[in-house]
């Protein structure tokens, strides 16, 4: 499909309202992204049409939403080059997906005096969660540095890599400063030691395409709503072998083969980590989002974003008093930024006066701000229906902010 912008624009309703009398100009795609109409209609024609439960019904409409939901397990597969269906979870998001394997693989494999290796730059859900496996086990959280640019040092992450790691967890792409990290070469020195890998590419999947036997990620985790899907849904996947060795996260219905008040036996994967009914037209609504993200395709996004970054880079850096924070070699569509003597509340405020959303403060990674020794930053995040024309208006929103402010 050739990329045009008008026709992109227009599969995405919510781009047409005003926001204080003034057009919609959405730059806080990394806290969640629009959704396309089509995501938007299959959640409503499953209330409409299809509603019943999953794995639990002879009658119709079950076993047809039963298909669906497997389906829409089969289309993430595919979209992350799982090589089996049986190794995507469906979660709440990113955050349950991470807690799972903190939970389970620490239950696990953690002991008292392992290593847990996370990285400077990680946002709090990949912190708190393997900060609780430490206390809970006497284990101790390894932190990898990052440089002023905002990079990972790679020569203090072998360092880190000793025969007390258990596990490393990193982010694919910072959702503060936008750098995309050499996962590879990370996940391959890991391997060389036999450590498993967990990757965290909440913001890495709606800007670059994944594929997870290439990298030979143990574990990569996303949510639904940062790739335009909905909210409460996201995606854990495993290699087979270790999901088969985890014991269940949370137990309840659907997770079982049998059940006596003396002994339970637990499900084959998939089922084995999906306690409770899932969010079913949350997965359905994911699969659409992932279809419609292939359809106008992931390289045709990443180019079309990076011209994005590099233009309204260039035009930030020539406003006097900005400071951007994050400035790696290799970066993807986030630009954090702080603005000499001004607050970046106030700032979110005027330009949420002329319609234009970013979001402020910490952005949940309190460790990275106090290694910039900042309170926070603006930041703006970009999709692919952003365009150069909201650019110019946000660069001319800025300057009149400070105006105003000084
Ligand atoms: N993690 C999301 C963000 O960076 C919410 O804004």
């Amino acid at each position: 499909m050739n990329f045009d912008i008008n026709k992109i624009r227009a599969d995405f309703p919510i781009l047409s309202r005003k926001v204080n009398g003034k057009p919609l100009i959405y730059l806080d795609n990394g806290a969640t992204t629009q959704k396309p109409k089509v995501v938007i209609d299959a959640i409503e024609d499953y209330y409409t049409n299809q509603n019943a439960n999953i794995h639990r019904g002879v009658h119709t409409l079950s076993q047809e939403i039963t298909v669906a939901y497997e389906n829409a397990r089969a289309t993430v597969q595919k979209h992350l080059n799982a090589e089996h269906p049986h190794e995507i979870i469906f979660t709440k998001g990113t955050s349950d997906s991470i807690n799972l394997v903190a939970s389970s693989f620490g239950k696990k494999y953690i002991s008292e005096g392992d290593e847990i290796i996370i990285s400077a730059m990680e946002h709090h859900s990949n912190i708190l969660p393997w900060q609780q496996v430490c206390e809970e086990k006497g284990a101790i959280l390894k932190v990898i540095p990052i440089n002023e640019q905002g990079e990972l040092i790679l020569s203090e992450y072998k360092r880190l890599l000793t025969v007390k790691t258990k596990i490393v967890a990193i982010t694919h792409i910072s959702n503060t400063l936008g750098t995309i990290n050499p996962i590879e070469e990370i996940i391959a020195l890991a391997h060389v030691k036999n450590i498993p890998v967990l990757i965290d590419g909440a913001q890495a999947v709606p800007h670059t395409s994944v594929d997870v036997q290439l990298l030979s990620a143990d574990f990569y985790v996303f949510s639904g709503h940062k790739l335009f899907g909905p909210t409460g849904v996201g995606i854990l996947y495993g290699k087979e072998k270790w999901l088969n060795e985890l014991p269940p996260y949370q137990v309840g219905g659907g997770v079982i083969k049998t059940v006596t008040f003396e002994k339970t036996e637990y499900a084959d994967l998939p089922l084995k980590f999906e306690a409770g009914t899932p969010n079913i037209e949350g997965a359905i609504g994911l699969a659409v989002a992932i279809d419609y993200i292939n359809k106008i395709e992931l390289n045709k996004i990443a180019t079309y974003e990076h011209n994005l970054l590099v233009y309204a880079t260039e035009a930030l850096q020539k406003i006097e008093g900005v400071k951007i924070i994050g400035t790696a070699k290799n970066k993807a569509s986030v630009i954090s930024f702080v603005i000499e003597g001004l607050h970046p509340f106030d700032i979110g405020t005027i330009l949420d006066q002329l319609g234009i959303a970013v979001r402020t403060g910490h952005h949940c990674t309190q460790p990275l701000m106090q290694f910039y020794g900042l309170q926070g930053t603006v930041r703006a995040s970009f999709a692919f229906y952003n365009t150069q024309v909201e650019i110019d208006v946000f660069i001319n929103g800025i300057e009149r902010a400070i105006k105003m402010l000084r």
